[in-house]
């Protein structure tokens, strides 16, 4: 009888395939009312001798069970770690990703195609801090105190706590990073410094925070003619026409003696902008030779070191090359109008593959 028991209850066991039909078995022989508990509770009932034979019996019965129960369910839970380890494998080898996702912002394209431009006529990169003082960002560049051109410039100042010795505002223009790059670095020098910059206005053709794109080049015998080609070979590759008119006006910054504006020839043919001829012009920089008293602030001999400087907002240019029309929406981030003009992420813009990609 208990052998007969024991070979069915191994059976079951045996063939229970998940942890919940292992569980069924167990209740049915080992649970309150299993088969294997009702003959245990026989015992308490037969005679003594009896008892003697049966009891080992049956206290062996249900340590086999039980002993076949835990075997099995380690078994099984093996085999399910088994099954997850393999399902959740990963194959390293498969690309990570079908399609590159976002896109390049077009001041960053423009950014780019900049530092690509002027890194070929062998201008590198430079950089300065956006919250400037007041010395770097007027005073240097030959606007004192006093100065008219302070106005003009909408600063955002900081508050001067009662320890601060110098009066910090947001740069107004990158003109600062001429500055910091002589007093630095010692010439020739050929930069450009492009970044953002910050003027209290905002209109459809003006907003806080903008961008510029400072040039500066220092070094023996610079004149006007440097500046003018730079310029024109600038404007070339930049709007990828060949025919370029630049037209220089006669005009005043404080940094610069003498100072010029430069215009781009362009027409207006069905209504659409085409850089190109002189049918109409529009301004796109202000440039100069740099001032000697800039030269002289920075530490240097203007008797020495001459230079010519231009500064250029990026916005503009991105909005004449892309044709936007609303310097507002560059800063809107509007996914439809980002999805639109941004730039693939992996075309990179080189000379020999087009600045525009
Ligand atoms: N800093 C001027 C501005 O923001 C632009 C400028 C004009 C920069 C002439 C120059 C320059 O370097 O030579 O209006």
């Amino acid at each position: 009888m208990t052998e007969t028991l024991q070979a069915e209850l191994l059976t079951a066991i045996d063939a229970a395939g998940t942890p919940e039909a292992l569980e069924a078995v167990r209740v049915a022989a080992l649970g309150k009312s299993g088969s294997v508990s009702a003959l245990m509770k026989t015992l308490g009932g037969m005679a003594p001798e009896q008892r003697l034979v049966d009891g080992p019996r049956l206290t062996a019965l249900r340590e086999t069970v039980t002993g076949a129960i835990a075997a099995k369910k380690s078994a099984l839970e093996a085999a399910a770690l088994e099954a997850k380890l393999a399902s959740d494998r990963i194959d390293l080898t498969l690309p990570a990703a079908t399609a590159p996702q976002g896109g390049i912002h077009p001041i960053s394209q423009v950014m780019d195609e900049l530092a690509e431009i002027f890194a070929d006529l062998g201008f590198a990169v430079a950089t300065g801090p956006e919250i400037e003082d007041d010395w770097h960002n007027f005073t240097a560049l030959n606007i004192p105190e006093s100065h008219p051109a302070r106005a003009m410039h909408d600063t955002f100042y900081f508050p001067m706590g009662p320890d601060d010795i110098k009066r910090m505002l947001l740069r107004t223009h990158t003109s600062p990073v001429q500055i910091r790059t002589m007093l630095s670095q010692q010439p020739p020098i050929r930069i450009i410094a492009p970044g953002r910059t910050y003027r209290s206005d905002s209109d459809a053709t003006h907003t806080p925070m903008f961008h510029q794109v400072e040039g500066l080049v220092i070094d023996r015998g610079i004149h006007m003619g440097h500046l003018k080609w730079t310029l024109e070979t600038f404007v070339k590759a930049f709007f990828e026409v060949d025919d370029v008119t630049l037209r220089m006006r006669p005009s005043y910054f404080p940094f610069t003696e003498p100072s010029a504006e430069v215009d781009v020839g362009c027409s207006w043919a069905g209504g659409t902008l085409s850089i190109g001829g002189s049918e109409s012009w529009l301004e796109i920089l202000g440039s100069g030779m740099v001032h000697p008293k800039v030269i002289e602030a920075c530490g240097l001999d203007p008797e020495e070191w001459q230079g010519f400087a231009f500064g250029c907002g990026i916005d503009r240019l991105a909005m004449l090359k892309y044709g936007m029309t609303d310097l507002r929406s560059f800063f809107d981030a509007d996914l439809r109008w980002l999805k639109h003009y941004s730039f693939r992420p992996l075309d990179v813009p080189t000379l020999s593959g087009g600045v525009g990609a």
